[in-house]
């Protein structure tokens, strides 16, 4: 028998939130946008108040959200951490208003309006002052035990300051990534060949969730704390004070914070943030609008999802429509697939868009985009245009036809495989020219073998005349094979072949970071070159020894093992090095008598703090910011505070100057 109509609505609405709630909470990929999500929340939630008969405790009406990921210890929250109704204009707001004000029955109150900050939210446990837990919010019931992560963000103090500090203090706020740490994050992905993040709300939660707290650290998270979670003494009667006593306590506060006496005021400070919104290096998705006395917040309670006593003001995204001419599937560097969309050029947020990513084939297949297409284009993050949906599918010619996902490589018809993650479409055959050509392009640029002239449009016809195949045959050219391309003279062949020479004897680092091993950019490069001092040394290192270096987590070890374990790559390693490619090695140290041992410096010194950094890697030391068990010294000078607390803490020996000049002093003469 056919299910009643009704029912098959309400069952699919819910099926539809479930999985995106999985696609945005679980798997960091959401497919589309929070105003339709919202939408179909709406929808699912108006069925039920007419026919409460259909209500299931499963509803996602009736609960936060889906369950966290695997992989880390469940945190259980003491109080939920409930998410916001948002609303998108003024009479809605109005309306919120309308609804404070029956509920309070007459009583006077006031909001406080804060920056809603497109991260992920967390909870800050503080016992007697010390961060014991971090966690994300999860379920909203459970969540996961991030605290290894958390203690990596510098913005999160891991000791309250204050002498009147709660026994047991439970903080929320955002963790997010601004726009500069996003962009500098994708562009090292870029030089390291692996997928972009669609936006900083992404990468943060990628961040964030990452099961080696290393790798986070290096991520540049930030957090702002926006509410008081639990706390075992009376700690403020308002929100306003207890953001106040937050900041006393050592907790940053978002500064664009407001006060507002009543609605009026609210709606100014919302259309203030419309044009104000741009000037921040976060990405900021509307306001959030608090009641701002506690014990008016208990009178008004909450439904399962949200309170009463809170709404978000979202501002519309920015939105464009234009037309689909074509859709190109690019080979990166290490062979991901991706499809990108060429547009009838259109003007979005202060820039002309031509193309837009489709990051991925699922999502193409979802989003269903074709030729032709009309699509309505958002910037995400304010920075990458991407195609948020399809309109007036029905207006399609009658011969469009779906986007078919690749099987093979576009560029050199190799077998093509889903990635590690599940998402990604990779080509596996290594001699791929479209990738060939990629890897080329960045082994000559300007951060790694600097090769001025040997551009893009030259790189590819080497490639299609088979005159380059590998990094090596770079070495291998000379006029004679040169003058065989178009538009090619003697001279500029000269030059080319002058700067191929000059490359020949870059730092060591620049040669490593050129080669375009996976997860290793040109930071890492250097820190590499400074360990082994030569290629040799670095190709014979074993995952271990790799990974008991400052800064190269067990990730970046493997990629290095493997690269170097590959037959190919070392055959073109051989090539390079015999074709007379002699890396500069890195500096010589001064002498080796702290190799082995790392120092922290504290305070202030007579000389400055990066002159006695620098003697320290001279003599082979390493420095680091914090201290830690591994630490063998703290320098300490004049005022030094929580460092020097912590050395004594952990039992770290401790030096002042004069006494670490002492422990130089055998090389020092030596050197003489
Ligand atoms: S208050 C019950 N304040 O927005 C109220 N949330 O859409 C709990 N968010 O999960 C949250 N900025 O991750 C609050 N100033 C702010 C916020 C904020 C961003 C996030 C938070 C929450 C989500 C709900």
């Amino acid at each position: 028998m056919r299910k009643n109509p009704l029912v098959e609505q309400i069952e699919h609405l819910r099926a539809e939130i479930r999985r995106h709630d999985f696609l945005y909470y679980v798997k960091n990929a959401p497919e589309i946008s929070d105003r339709e999500y919202d939408r179909l929340f709406a929808r699912l939630g108006e069925l039920e108040a007419k026919h409460p008969e259909l209500v299931t405790p499963d509803s996602p009406t009736q609960r936060v959200s889906e369950r966290p990921i695997e992989g880390f210890a469940q945190a259980a929250h003491r109080v939920p951490m409930l998410s916001i109704d948002n609303t998108y204009n003024e009479g809605e707001l109005r309306k919120f208003d309308q609804r404070v004000a029956k509920g309070l029955e007459g009583a006077a109150y006031d909001y406080v309006v804060e920056p809603k900050i497109d991260g992920l939210a967390i909870s800050l446990m503080y016992e007697h002052g010390r961060l014991v837990r971090g966690a994300t919010r999860g379920d909203g019931r459970t969540g996961d035990d991030v605290t290894a992560n958390i203690r990596t963000i510098r913005s999160i103090p891991l000791h309250l300051k204050d002498n009147t500090i709660p026994a047991e203090l439970e903080v929320r706020g955002e963790v997010f990534m601004s726009l500069l740490a996003f962009a500098e994050l994708n562009r090292q992905r870029q030089d390291a060949g692996e997928p972009l993040f669609a936006n900083p709300r992404n990468a943060a939660a990628g961040s964030l969730k990452l099961l080696d707290a290393r790798i986070t650290a290096q991520r540049k998270l930030s957090f702002y704390a926006y509410s008081l979670g639990y706390c075992s003494e009376s700690f403020a009667p308002t929100h306003w004070q207890a953001l106040e006593h937050f900041k006393t306590l050592g907790l940053p506060v978002n500064p664009g914070t407001e006060c507002a006496a009543d609605i009026d005021e609210v709606l100014e400070i919302c259309h203030r943030w419309e044009d104000k919104k741009q000037s921040l290096d976060y990405q900021i998705d509307g306001l959030v609008v608090k009641i701002n006395r506690f014990d008016q917040r208990d009178i008004l309670g909450s439904t399962g999802r949200a309170p009463r006593w809170c709404i978000a003001y979202k501002f519309a995204a920015e939105q464009a429509e234009t037309v689909v001419e074509s859709i190109a599937v690019q080979v990166g560097k290490s062979g991901i697939l991706t499809p990108v969309a060429n547009l009838k050029p259109v003007k979005l947020a202060g820039t002309t868009v031509k193309r837009a990513s489709l990051h991925n084939f699922d999502l193409l297949q979802k989003l269903d985009v074709r030729c032709g297409d009309t699509v309505v284009i958002e910037k995400a993050g304010e920075i990458i245009p991407q195609v948020v949906k399809v309109v007036q599918k029905q207006r399609r010619l009658f011969e469009s036809e779906p986007f078919a996902v690749p099987t093979r490589c576009p560029a050199c018809g190799g077998e093509v495989k889903k990635d590690e993650t599940g998402v990604y479409l990779r080509c596996i055959n290594v001699q791929c020219p479209a990738q060939l050509k990629e890897r080329l392009e960045y082994f000559v640029g300007k951060n790694q073998m600097d090769i001025e002239k040997l551009g893009p449009a030259l790189i590819e016809q080497l490639v299609k005349k088979g005159l380059v195949k590998n990094f090596a045959d770079i070495y291998t050219l000379d006029v004679f094979k040169l003058s065989q391309l178009e538009r090619m003279g003697t001279k500029s062949a000269e030059n080319i072949i002058d700067g191929i020479e000059a490359s020949k004897t870059r730092p060591l680092w620049r040669l490593i970071a050129a080669l375009g091993i996976r997860n290793v950019g040109g930071q890492s490069a250097q820190i590499l070159a400074e360990e082994f001092g030569s290629l040799e040394a670095l190709m014979k290192a074993e995952a271990a020894r790799l990974e008991a270096i400052d800064q190269i987590g067990p990730v970046m070890a493997q990629s290095i093992v493997e690269y170097f374990q590959d037959p190919a790559n070392r055959k073109v390693i051989k090539g390079l090095l015999a074709a007379g490619v002699k890396p500069t090695p890195p500096k010589q140290k001064a002498s080796t008598v702290l190799a082995g041992q790392t120092f922290v410096i504290t305070g202030t010194l007579s000389q400055s703090r990066s002159d006695i950094e620098q003697l320290i890697k001279d003599h082979g030391g390493k420095v680091s910011s914090s201290v830690s068990k591994k630490t063998s010294y703290v320098i300490a000078g004049e005022n030094a505070g929580s460092k020097l607390d912590k050395a004594r803490t952990l039992n770290v020996k401790v030096l002042d100057e004069k006494e670490f000049f002492q422990i130089l002093k055998p090389s020092r003469d030596s050197d003489r």
